[in-house]
């Protein structure tokens, strides 16, 4: 930045009108309510007594996590993971999400099928730089359709990729197909594994009963977990600090990203959350966007109580757990 606006004062002058601020600057960017010395001091400000009182020790969980993350360049999880994990592990996890998909559409009273997507053709960069967190919400409904593009460009399926396959010759095709090919998605993901499922709550979605449903990918579908009635809806208001700015009962639909533990962690092992954070950010990233094209709005929320929307979901909170929430509407 240029210092051209820099200019020469007294002391009483700087005391008076410029130190009050700095020391604010300060004061938020060094952003520590308790040092990182804590441990070894004597004397205790009361923010670290109160920090540390959840705790065993006085870190915060994110400097634990930041300290102990990748010591070195082969901290991949090998040699138990990544090495362990051969075509075949990863084949038979891509299938097993196949195959269940398959066995959900069989059901057909709890898949619903989403309309074929919009074509967007917005240009990207104006796109980009139109994009906000916008919390306002009028109570209009949105259309099934647009719901279909969100999905679609948020995480849906748009290509493919044939597997090596080495193990041709045992693989079970009987149980488990011959279909070597992966699927591949709108948003990257650590080994093509996609441990990210996304929950819906929908309210006001035009030929949608208000529910709990699962994104499936595979099918460009939405199961369904269950109906709201008028208890959940109540529910539903609680389960996050939505805050002043948002009115939740406009909220049309509420994208809770849902990180399946087991899905990516048996070849990532340490690694398989940090895979998990970026991959639901590229996602939520997805949705902003064609949010954005479409005209509806959108924003990320961290003020969600990660217990009581896992209950309310139905979510274990063990295998799988809520990583990330973004709410849209009209
Ligand atoms: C992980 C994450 C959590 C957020 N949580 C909230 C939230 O709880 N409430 C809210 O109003 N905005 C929330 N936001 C939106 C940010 O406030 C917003 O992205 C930021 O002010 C920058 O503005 P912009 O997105 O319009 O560019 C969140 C954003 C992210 C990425």
């Amino acid at each position: 930045m240029a210092n051209n606006f820099k200019k020469k004062m007294t002391l009483d002058d700087f005391m008076s009108n410029e130190s009050p601020g700095l020391m604010k600057i300060f004061d938020f960017a060094s952003n520590l309510p308790i040092s990182l010395y804590v441990d070894t001091t004597a004397v205790k400000i009361p923010e670290s007594c109160y920090s540390s009182s959840l705790l065993s020790k006085t870190h915060f969980l994110s400097e634990t996590y930041l300290l102990n993350r990748k010591r070195n360049s082969l901290d991949l999880g090998l040699q138990y993971g990544v090495m362990g994990y051969s075509s075949f592990n990863a084949r038979a996890s891509i299938v097993q999400k196949k195959l269940s998909e398959a066995e959900d559409v069989e059901k057909k009273n709890v898949v619903i099928s989403l309309p074929q997507y919009k074509n967007l053709k917005n240009p990207l960069g104006a796109i980009i730089r139109a994009r906000r967190s916008i919390r306002e919400m009028s109570d209009k409904s949105i259309s099934l359709e647009e719901l279909s593009t969100i999905l679609f460009y948020g995480d849906g399926v748009t290509g493919e990729m044939q597997l090596i396959s080495e193990e041709k010759d045992f693989f079970p095709s009987n149980s488990l197909g011959d279909d070597y090919n992966a699927t591949l998605r709108s948003a990257p993901s650590g080994g093509g594994l996609f441990p990210i499922d996304l929950y819906l709550v929908i309210r006001n979605v035009q030929g949608l009963r208000d529910g709990i449903y699962i994104y499936m990918p595979l099918n460009h579908s939405l199961k369904v977990v269950r109906y709201l009635d008028e208890q959940a809806t109540e529910e539903l208001k609680t389960v996050v600090e939505w805050g002043y700015n948002i009115e939740s009962s406009k909220i049309n639909v509420i994208v809770f990203y849902v990180y399946n533990l087991y899905n990516n962690s048996r070849k990532y092992l340490d690694m398989a959350l940090d895979f998990a954070m970026i991959e639901s950010g590229q996602i939520s990233e997805n949705i902003h966007l064609v949010s954005t094209a479409l005209t509806i709005a959108s924003c990320d929320i961290g003020g969600f109580d990660k217990f009581k929307c896992e209950q309310f979901l139905g979510v274990d909170g063990l295998t799988k757990n809520i990583i990330n929430v973004t709410i849209l509407g009209n």
